[in-house]
């Protein structure tokens, strides 16, 4: 006899979690299966370890969509206050590290195991190392073929992420069900990812891989000021990550690396207390010293600060603050924290994160085109549309 259940949800991560833990208190039958060794693998490894598993100021303004609307309604159902409650409630010690961002104080495995016990206290049943070896619709629902046998299901829940970090097992097999049913695609691209420069523009900053500033940088009007760390490929670090989901190839990113100071204010100064000191050395007392010495001999400038003039050392505060540099790509899925783009919102309801042509689909997560900040919004995304397809499956 073939198996069946109400929910089968393919992926067993943050978002097909949560919505088997909402589904089975609502006395549905669920059953859960990944092709990976353990649930969660993604939580296990975020946040350094830690899980930055929401954000205090998680809002709809931190997504990114096609349809900007589209996640209001599930943050709003959901929220990350809601999260933190269930947080508390497994006396998970967490603790705010920067802007809004919570993070476990132990470990991000606390956040997977209070997800597997409420599936478990849920009735779910988690099935790992399986694969989905094909779908076909049927007349009251969904026949899918699992490497261990055939299941029919009444609803079924793609929340199989989206395609960063391949060598975890992220396939992009939620797309391919989506193309099988008929739904449409944005265009999906790495983000949350190391910017790379080409060999020109890398070969002088070579010598600064390592170094890390707090900068603004900024895409046209949007700006994130947070850390910028310069690696041997490019620039990465948090502001860095952040922009590179606005970016595109052939853009140009504009960065402050002394957002709060006023540069040539600061060199006259130095130059009025001191006009012997090399430009280096006055500029050793504002950035690290290897960037210093960089940002000094690109500007050409030779002689002690008393004879180098205020037009001069504009320039030099335009080099610090407002440097223009065109990244030549990414370090792609390899290092991306998430996926851009995905099942694009107009083929879902945003209430339920159910296909509008497909009934008893829901797709949920990663694999769906609401992309958030880096600092907890992603996972507070899982978590929102995976609770409301819980509510509705
Ligand atoms: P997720 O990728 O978590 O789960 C998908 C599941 O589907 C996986 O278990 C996978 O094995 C399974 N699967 C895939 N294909 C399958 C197939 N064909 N058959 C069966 N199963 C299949 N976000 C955040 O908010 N805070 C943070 O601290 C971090 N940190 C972080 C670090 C790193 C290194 C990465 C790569 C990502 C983050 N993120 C993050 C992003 C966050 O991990 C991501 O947004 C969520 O995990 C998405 O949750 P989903 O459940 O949608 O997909």
């Amino acid at each position: 006899m073939m198996k069946q259940v109400d929910v089968l949800i393919i992926g067993a991560g943050a978002a097909g979690m949560m919505c088997a833990v909402e589904a089975g208190k609502r006395g549905r039958s669920v059953l859960i299966v990944d092709h990976a060794r353990a649930p969660g693998d993604k939580i296990r490894i975020s946040g350094g370890g830690r899980c930055n598993f929401t954000n205090l100021h998680a809002a709809p303004q931190n997504y990114i969509s096609r349809n900007p609307h589209f996640c209001i309604s599930a943050l709003r159902r959901y929220t990350q206050r809601n999260f933190i409650a269930l947080v508390d409630r497994y006396g998970i010690a967490w603790h705010e590290k920067t802007l809004g961002q919570l993070f476990c104080d132990g470990s991000a495995r606390q956040i997977i195991d209070l997800l597997v016990t409420e599936m478990k206290q849920a009735g779910a049943e988690l099935r790992l190392q399986t694969v989905v070896e094909s779908i076909e619709a049927s007349t009251d629902g969904y026949v899918v073929s699992l490497s261990s046998e055939r299941v029919r299901c009444t609803s079924l829940v793609v929340a199989c992420g989206g395609k960063s970090i391949p060598k975890m097992g992220a396939t992009g097999f939620g797309y391919d069900i989506a193309k099988q049913f008929g739904l449409a695609l944005t265009e999906t691209r790495p983000a949350l990812v190391p910017l790379t420069f080409d060999d020109n523009t890398l070969a002088p900053l070579q010598p600064l891989s390592g170094i890390s500033v707090d900068a603004v940088v900024s895409h046209g009007k949007t700006k994130f000021a947070e850390a910028m760390l310069f690696t041997h490929r490019g620039l990465s670090g948090p502001s860095i990550l952040q922009i590179s989901s606005y970016w595109r190839e052939g853009d140009t990113i504009s960065v402050a690396m002394l957002p709060g100071t006023k540069v040539f204010e600061a060199l006259r100064a130095a130059r009025a207390r001191n006009g012997r000191q090399a430009l280096q050395t006055a500029l050793s007392e504002l950035l690290p010293k290897r960037l210093a010495q960089l940002i000094a001999e690109n500007s050409g400038i030779q002689n002690h600060l008393a004879d180098v003039s205020d037009k001069q050392l504009l320039a030099v505060e335009r080099a610090i603050n407002e440097w223009q540099v065109k990244p030549a790509g990414s370090e792609g899925y390899r290092t991306a924290e998430v996926t851009l783009g995905g099942v694009d919102t107009d083929g879902l309801d945003q209430k339920t994160m159910e296909a509008k042509s497909v009934k008893g689909l829901y797709f949920i997560g990663e694999v769906v085109d609401v992309t958030g900040w880096l600092g907890g919004y992603n996972f507070q995304w899982a978590w929102s549309s995976g609770w409301v397809a819980g509510q509705a499956v």
